[in-house]
């Protein structure tokens, strides 16, 4: 299978000083579903706005389905999908609108604009609310009716900046489904940031996760967890006691031990069985536990081992994102207001 997306070496650096991403490489095949993770202020939507030529890079070079984008921004930005992290629908248009406007900025043959609207209205689920302005949809609708717009064109490439940021589980879940349906009947290549990591689980064949700008981890769910040698236990003390990681370390069936915020994980293949020899371990030297709890390989541990961060889903808005959707609301409401 060819690339669909190739990134060699790009790189953004905002204003001369903040290097939000850097040097960052990777190759996505046609067809594959790919997630980009990473901690607020990663580089992720800088990421995503790159290889959509929304803005130019400080270096490197793209190729996203065979065109080179930073030479050819305006081929790239009608031939993909994008769906962005902030909302983009437009509330003072119905939702039939915003795919009009859609389908003639990425020049939607017109003969096929009508059935193509109407289809897509339906496979969304948002067929009632159709002529309604979109200012009155809920949420999820939103989001929906943002996706339509996204492949209106039908890309072959979809980019997903958090699609589901804000969503409940249900709306998350069936937002999952209609991306998972374009994918199977039309062979399209998803590139997808998100903070629900059990979503990218879920979702994607491949994953690389994001620090400081750089790639810090890539490879498919199960390797990547794979890579976490097994199981983490977690030791807390009931007082910090810099003894205890020797003690740990010491136990037969142990891989490694790492300190965090006082607690120790220990890692090993088999946890579960290893937790009474944890427990009397302790015991001997000495050492009182305020709790002992065990993790199987997920990709939030996946996160905490490479970002060295523990991840949270309270953490998930930045301040930015936070300022946009404050703002969005604010509008809405004095919207309507008038
Ligand atoms: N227009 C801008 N000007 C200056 N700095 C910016 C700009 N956009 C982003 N940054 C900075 O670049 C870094 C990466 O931001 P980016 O939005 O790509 O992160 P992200 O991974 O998408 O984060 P989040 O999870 O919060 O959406 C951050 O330090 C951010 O403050
Ligand atoms: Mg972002």
């Amino acid at each position: 299978m060819p690339d669909a997306i190739s990134a060699q070496g790009i790189s953004k650096t905002y204003n001369g000083k903040v290097r939000a991403v850097e040097n960052v490489s990777f190759n996505v095949e046609a067809g594959v579903a790919y997630g980009f993770l990473g901690p607020n202020g990663a580089g992720k939507t800088t990421t995503v706005a790159m290889l959509t030529a929304q803005i130019a890079p400080t270096a490197g070079h793209a190729v996203v389905d065979g065109i080179d984008v930073f030479a050819n921004p305006q081929d790239i930005k009608r031939r993909i999908g994008l769906v962005f992290q902030e909302s983009t629908a437009d509330s003072d248009l119905t939702g039939r609108e915003n795919l009009e406007l859609a389908a003639a900025l990425f020049g939607v043959p017109r003969k096929e604009v009508t059935s193509r609207i109407d289809s897509l209205l339906d496979r969304m689920q948002i067929g009632d609310a159709a002529e309604r302005l979109a200012k009155t949809y809920s949420g999820g609708m939103r989001r929906r009716l943002e996706l339509a717009v996204g492949i209106i064109h039908s890309p072959r490439v979809l980019f997903l900046d958090e699609p589901t940021l804000g969503l409940d589980p249900q709306g998350r879940a069936g937002f999952w489904r209609y991306v998972e349906e374009l994918r199977k009947d039309h062979g399209m290549t998803v590139f997808l940031t998100t903070h629900y990591l059990e979503e990218a689980d879920g979702i994607c064949e491949r994953l690389a996760i994001i620090d400081h700008g750089h790639i810090v981890a890539t490879g498919t769910p199960s390797e990547l967890k794979d890579r976490l040698g097994g199981d983490v236990v977690t030791v807390r003390p009931i007082k910090p006691d810099p003894t205890l990681e020797g003690v740990l370390k010491g136990v037969p069936g142990v891989t490694s031990v790492a300190v965090q915020d006082g607690s120790f994980r220990v890692k090993a293949p088999h946890g579960e069985e290893l937790i009474p020899a944890l427990v009397a371990a302790c015991e001997r030297a000495g050492v009182g536990l305020a709790g002992v709890s065990l993790k199987r390989p997920s990709l939030d541990e996946v996160f905490l081992e490479f970002t060295g961060r523990e991840y949270r889903e309270d953490d998930s808005v930045s301040a930015t994102d936070r300022a946009v959707r404050v703002g969005q609301v604010q509008q809405a409401f004095g919207r309507a207001r008038r």
